[in-house]
C-alpha cells in the first residue's frame, strides 16, 4: 500500500510488507538520525506538532525526524494557549492550521478527537496518541527496534512468544503492538495484568483470529517466563480521575524478577516514561545495566522510524538513497555510556 497522502490513524492501517518496506527505510535513516549523514529531502516542507496532553519523547522525537529530513516545524503544546480555550472546535483547528502546513502530528486526551480532526483536512494527519485509543508510531518505533534486536540475538519475528505487560486496558501502546504483532505468524501474545486492566476483548479477539495463541494471566512471575520480549508498560494514572489504582507490588519489573524467570536473550522493552517515584511499581532502574533491557536501544529507534513514516507520508521515500551525504559536526561514536556492543 503506498502511504503518500494518508493519514496515519491506526497501526492497523499496515500490513507486513508495508512494515518490511518502512523498516528498510529506516535502517537506511540510522546514520542521519545519529548525526553522521544528512538529507534535505523535505527542505521547504512545514510540520505542525500539536500535543495537547503532556510528551517528551514522541513530540521532541517527530518534531527532530522532521528537522533531519531538511523540513521545518511549527508547535503548540497544551489547550490553554490555542484558542480551543476560547471553545474553538477540533474540526477548526484543523482545517485552519493544515492550511498552513504539509503535515500534522496530534496527541489529544479524547479517543474521537484524532478522527475529527483528521476528517476536517486533506493534509495528512498522524496520530500520536488518542487517549486510551491507540499510538501507532510508537508501535511502529517498537516493532523496528524489536526487529533489531532479534536480528542481533538471530531469532527470526515469527514464532515468537510475546509478554505484554502492565495497565493494558489503557495503555495505548499496547493496543496499537497487538496489531502489528499479529501482522506475523505463529505469536504466543500473553497478557500480563491486573484482572480489571486486562486488555480489551476485542483486541484478545483480532489477535486469535489472525491465527495466534494468545494467554492471559494475572501473574508476572508465569506470564514473563520463557517471553523473547517482555513489554512492561506504566499504570496510566492520568486515565483514572477520581477511581482507587488498582495495582500491586507484583507489577515491579526488576532485576530481581527478571534474573528468577526471564530467559538470558529476552528483550526488555518499555514505551516509557517509566515512573521512577517511590511506591510506583514500574520498570525499575535496577535494570539499567542489564543488556536485555533494550529501552534507550527502542527511544533511538523513534527517530528513523518517524523519518521513514514522514518521507513515505509525503512521497519522498524514494529519493532518499540518493539523497543522503556526510555529516560535518562532532557527534561521539555512541550515545550512552553503555551503548558500544549494540552500536552498528
Ligand atoms: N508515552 C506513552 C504514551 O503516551 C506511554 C505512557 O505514557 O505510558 O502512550
Ligand atoms: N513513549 C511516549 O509516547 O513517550 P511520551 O509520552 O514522552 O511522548
Amino acid at each position: 500500500m503506498s502511504l503518500t497522502g494518508k493519514h496515519i490513524l491506526s497501526s492497523d492501517q499496515f500490513e507486513r510488507q508495508d512494515l518490511e518496506r518502512l523498516f528498510q527505510l529506516a535502517d537506511l535513516l540510522v546514520p542521519v538520525a545519529r548525526g553522521e549523514q544528512v538529507t534535505r529531502v523535505l527542505e521547504g516542507a512545514v510540520m505542525a506538532s500539536l500535543f495537547f496532553e503532556a510528551s517528551t519523547r514522541t513530540r521532541l522525537s517527530c518534531e527532530t525526524a522532521f528537522l533531519r529530513l531538511g523540513g521545518g516545524v511549527t508547535s503548540t503544546t497544551g489547550t490553554e494557549v490555542t484558542s480551543i480555550a476560547k471553545g474553538e472546535s477540533l474540526a477548526d483547528t484543523s482545517r485552519v492550521v493544515t492550511g498552513y502546513v504539509d503535515l500534522v502530528v496530534m496527541r489529544h486526551p479524547e479517543v474521537s478527537s484524532i478522527h475529527e480532526f483528521a476528517a476536517a483536512t486533506n493534509v495528512p494527519v498522524i496520530n500520536a496518541g488518542n487517549g486510551a485509543g491507540e499510538h501507532p508510531t510508537q508501535a511502529l518505533l517498537d516493532m523496528f527496534a524489536l526487529h533489531r534486536e532479534f536480528d542481533r540475538l538471530g531469532k527470526p519475528m515469527d514464532g515468537r512468544r510475546i509478554a505484554l505487560v502492565g495497565d493494558l486496558k489503557h495503555g495505548r501502546t499496547v493496543h496499537s503492538l497487538v496489531k502489528l504483532l499479529s501482522r506475523y505468524q505463529d505469536m504466543t501474545i500473553v497478557c500480563v495484568a491486573p484482572e480489571e486492566l486486562g486488555m480489551p476483548e476485542y483486541l484478545l479477539e483480532l489477535a486469535a483470529e489472525r491465527g495466534h495463541r494468545v494467554e492471559v494471566t494475572d501473574q508476572p512471575s508465569l506470564g514473563l517466563k520463557d517471553a523473547d520480549l517482555v513489554y512492561t508498560t506504566r499504570l496510566q494514572t492520568e486515565r483514572f480521575k477520581d477511581r482507587p489504582l488498582p495495582y500491586s507490588d507484583d507489577f515491579r519489573i526488576d532485576s530481581a524478577l527478571v534474573n528468577r524467570v526471564c530467559r538470558e536473550d529476552a528483550v526488555i522493552m518499555h514505551p516509557l516514561p517509566r515512573d521512577s517515584r517511590p511506591g510506583s511499581n514500574d520498570l525499575s532502574a535496577d535494570l539499567n545495566r542489564d543488556p536485555r533491557l533494550a529501552v534507550f536501544r527502542q527511544t533511538d529507534a523513534g527517530i528513523p522510524t518517524r523519518m521513514a513514516l514522514f518521507a513515505s507520508v509525503l512521497g519522498v521515500a524514494d529519493e532518499i538513497a540518493g539523497s543522503l551525504r556526510p555529516a560535518r559536526w562532532y557527534r561521539p561514536e555512541y550515545t550512552g555510556p553503555d551503548d558500544a556492543p549494540f552500536y552498528k
